[in-house]
């Protein structure tokens, strides 16, 4: 599996808390079956935290010594959480985002949590700058319209579902919406979006599996990330029940 939502860098955001904090979370995602992760720390004037780029880059080849110190087999990769708001659009114009996997066009974008008057518009923005977007964790937006969603993905944003919505770690309503966006084809990737060593992991996964199978499961954890790692174009890119059951 390759995670393309996780905070593992650690004292970069409100994710790890310490190097040895990240190692117990990487041990965590390697027993759920994660063998590349994309560490994506928060970026811009969300309440997660603003990491800096160069810091960032440094924590995470920090942290790969580490895992191999530990003997750790998970590959790492570039990746942030670009918070949509004016400042991604300044960090844009100075080149100053980090695309999935580093190279290519498609970033990672989280919404505000306060009501967004027109997400659409502003999504339309970024993607008339030439970027492809995977909007994290559409069921966790109360605002967010079903029809609102259903007409970003038929622009090419796809979107990416937390693993732990299945068991209901984001609430009831997020739980229901992520079924039915993933029952609707609304769903495209699924990662962990861990922030701390958590111990419910293996059980989503369980869930998530029993719910649409073993094939949903590699392609919206596996198959889809790698796809969008590679520079795929949206219509490469299918919900994750397309070949599930
Ligand atoms: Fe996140």
């Amino acid at each position: 599996m390759l995670d393309l939502h996780c905070h593992l860098l650690p004292g970069l955001d409100d994710g790890a808390t310490s190097m040895d904090t990240a190692v117990e979370m990487a041990r965590v995602l390697v027993e759920v079956g994660v063998v590349s992760a994309a560490p994506s720390p928060h970026l811009g004037s969300g309440p997660g935290g603003d990491a800096g780029l160069p810091q960032a880059a440094a924590t995470r080849e920090l942290l790969r010594g580490r895992l191999q110190e530990e003997g750790i087999d998970l590959e790492l990769l570039p990746n942030a959480e670009h918070h949509v708001c004016p400042l991604l659009f300044e960090r844009i114009a100075k080149g100053a985002v980090v695309p999935l996997g580093g190279e290519g066009k498609w970033l990672l974008v989280e919404l505000p949590w306060a009501p967004l008057a027109n997400p659409e518009a502003v999504l339309f923005r970024l993607q008339t700058l030439g970027y492809r977007l995977l909007l994290a964790h559409p069921e966790r937006y109360s605002y967010l319209e079903e029809a609102t969603l259903e007409r970003l993905v038929e622009r090419g944003v796809r979107t990416q579902l937390e693993l732990g919505s299945w068991i209901g770690v984001y609430g009831r309503r997020a739980r229901a919406r992520a079924c039915r966006f993933g029952d609707r084809g609304m769903a495209h990737v699924v990662a962990t979006d861990l922030h701390r060593p958590e111990e419910w992991l293996g059980k989503a996964r369980q869930v998530f599996e029993k719910r649409y199978g073993a094939t949903a499961l590699k392609l919206g954890w596996s198959i889809n990330p790698r796809r969008l790692i590679g520079q795929a174009t949206p219509d490469e890119i299918p919900c994750f029940l397309e070949g599930g059951n």
